[in-house]
């Protein structure tokens, strides 16, 4: 069991720009963190499309839906991509949303469940575990979420898309207590005319 986060990073080190809300998801300046994925065969697959690029970010992106056996993610990342996600989410597999507020669990189509966590990281990962089987976890998202298990040396490998563009503002992934310093191994760097893809494994 490997838990991992996966993350489209621009160049200067955002994963969002400013400005997020529901209405703007990835917030201002963000589409080019995020528009390279659209029209990957994999990706249109998870969506319910045909088509789409058979590339090898194609392939990345399948490689990731098929090693994640469950999926966290912070309530502001699931209000902001739910509507977009619909009925039949791309994850097929349990994700647990980190939340103050408690919430009902949602079942949707494909095997996608939504089940609000309140007691904390530890917890919403100790049931990602449980749900996983022999597959991966990932932390998905946003930045605080990520921030937060990185600061607990509780991620043993980051992939990072670096698409090619500055933002100039946003949510920074490495900034927030104990994201620093800590030691990585490169583990493989698959380089694009989209992004380059970086994966790299914490050296515990
Ligand atoms: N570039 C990428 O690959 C990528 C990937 C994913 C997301 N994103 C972007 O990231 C942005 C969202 O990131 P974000 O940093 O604003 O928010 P986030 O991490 O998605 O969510 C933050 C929220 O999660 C809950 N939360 C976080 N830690 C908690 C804890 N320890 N205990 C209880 N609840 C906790 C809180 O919800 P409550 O307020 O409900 O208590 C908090 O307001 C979006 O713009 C999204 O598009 C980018």
């Amino acid at each position: 069991m490997t838990v991992t986060a996966d993350m489209a990073i621009s160049l200067d080190g955002f994963i969002a720009g400013t400005g997020v809300t529901v209405d703007n998801p990835g917030g201002h300046g963000a589409e080019p963190l995020f528009e390279w994925i659209h029209n990957l065969a994999s990706w249109r697959e998870r969506q319910g499309l045909t088509g789409g690029a058979e590339n090898r970010d194609s392939e990345l992106m399948r490689e990731w839906f098929d090693a994640t056996g469950a999926v966290v993610m912070g309530r502001m990342m699931y209000d902001t991509g739910e509507e977009f996600w619909g009925d039949n989410p791309p994850f097929r597999a349990p994700v647990f949303v980190l939340t103050h507020h408690p919430r009902p669990t949602l079942v949707k189509q494909g095997g996608t469940t939504f089940t609000f966590v309140t007691d904390g990281i530890h917890s919403a990962l100790h049931r990602a575990k449980a749900a996983a089987g022999q597959r991966n976890v990932d932390i998905a998202g946003g930045a605080s979420t990520v921030q937060q298990y990185l600061g607990e040396g509780l991620i043993d490998e980051l992939q990072l898309h670096v698409v090619p563009a500055l933002l100039g503002a946003g949510l920074r992934l490495f900034e927030g207590p104990g994201t620093g310093p800590q030691r990585v191994e490169q583990v493989r760097v698959v380089e694009t005319p989209l992004a380059t893809h970086l994966k790299y494994r914490f050296v515990k």
